[in-house]
């Protein structure tokens, strides 16, 4: 088995890898140009950097891994992956992701991004404040993050439903008490919820999902947060909706263009709370994706199903 890693690993983890699979010929890419050369022969590829880049010249490669959870950019590469499985880190950054999700609700329950900007203006108004407990909040995707997201919010006192894609029952209490809903009920509950989350891939089916009509659907004063992916939310219909002071808040940590052009209205929407793509934030060795990447190189070599896969198909 030749694996490339598409990224320096630590000694450590160096080791670990050797631990798990003995036999396996591991090359580091040092640079874009070293990596397509070295991707010809791989059988697998760890790592993200250069990917999308060196993908086209792969011949034998039958598993990729990569150390994020959303893949829709390395779905887009063209060619595509052929028959190698793709693995992702799913489960990986659930906790920090849900952590930030919950931190932009606060943010905008509580009015904290007006504050701090009351502060640099040297004003100091009181205002009334929305209280989470006892509100609705809608989370759409019910993966490791949307789950992470609804223990949360439920511990804030909230009412919690959510939405998912393989769910044909009717809406009905699942896993963390929450009312899981599929795609054809989860709009039903709109009217009724105070926050909505996104915590979904960028899929063919997610594109687009919370448009005008979905925002429209909401009761005045509802708050919106996106850490998913961006694309899947309508970005000029959230700031239409904040303008016109139908929404009461916006928090997104994805954007469909990251960042935005530096003429973009985002950048100066008071109701609008923006952070950089940081849900999951950047590392410091020992790197969280790199226990799962020794399990899954111990099972690449010894035939084992491998943990994250993607469904192709589904685009997640
Ligand atoms: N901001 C960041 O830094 C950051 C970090 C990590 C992840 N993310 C994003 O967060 C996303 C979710 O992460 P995760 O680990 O929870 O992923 P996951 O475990 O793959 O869960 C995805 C969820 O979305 C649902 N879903 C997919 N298509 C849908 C549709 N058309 N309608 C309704 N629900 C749909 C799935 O439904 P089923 O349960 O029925 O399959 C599943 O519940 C990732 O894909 C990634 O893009 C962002």
């Amino acid at each position: 088995v030749k694996a490339l890693l598409l990224y320096q690993p630590s000694a450590e983890h160096r080791r670990a890898l050797e631990r798990v699979a003995p036999r396996a010929n591991l090359v580091v890419a040092e640079g874009e140009d070293h990596a397509r050369a070295e991707i010809a022969g791989a059988d697998a590829v760890l790592g993200n950097r250069h990917l999308v880049q060196t993908l086209p010249a792969a011949r034998r490669l039958r598993w990729v891994q990569t150390g994020s959870t959303g893949v829709n950019a390395i779905l887009a590469a063209r060619p595509p992956l052929g028959d190698a499985v793709l693995t992702c880190a799913r489960g990986v950054y659930d906790d920090e992701v849900a952590d930030h999700a919950t931190a932009l609700v606060l943010a905008l329950a509580r009015g904290l991004h007006r504050a701090r900007d009351d502060q640099h203006a040297r004003r100091w108004p009181r205002y009334p404040l929305v209280t989470l407990a006892g509100r609705r909040a809608l989370i759409l995707g019910w993966g490791g993050v949307g789950r992470g997201i609804a223990r949360r919010l439920t511990a804030c006192g909230m009412a919690v439903e959510a939405a998912r894609r393989r769910h044909e029952a009717p809406p009905a209490p699942g896993e963390e008490g929450a009312v899981v809903h599929g795609p054809r009920t989860w709009r039903d509950a709109l009217a009724r919820t105070d926050v909505l989350v996104s915590a979904l891939p960028l899929t063919a089916a997610t594109r687009g999902i919370v448009g005008a009509a979905e925002l429209a659907a909401l009761p005045p004063g509802a708050l919106v947060v996106n850490v998913g992916r961006g694309g899947t939310l309508d970005e000029d219909a959230v700031l239409a909706a904040l303008r016109s002071g139908h929404l009461g808040g916006a928090g997104l940590d994805v954007l469909r263009d990251e960042p935005p052009a530096p003429d973009h209205p985002a950048w100066s929407e008071p109701g609008l709370l923006l952070t950089p793509h940081v849900a999951r934030s950047l590392e410091a060795s020992p790197r969280r994706w790199e226990p799962l990447f020794a399990e899954n190189l111990r099972r690449f070599a010894a035939g084992e199903p491998l943990l994250g896969v993607v469904d192709v198909e589904a685009g997640y």
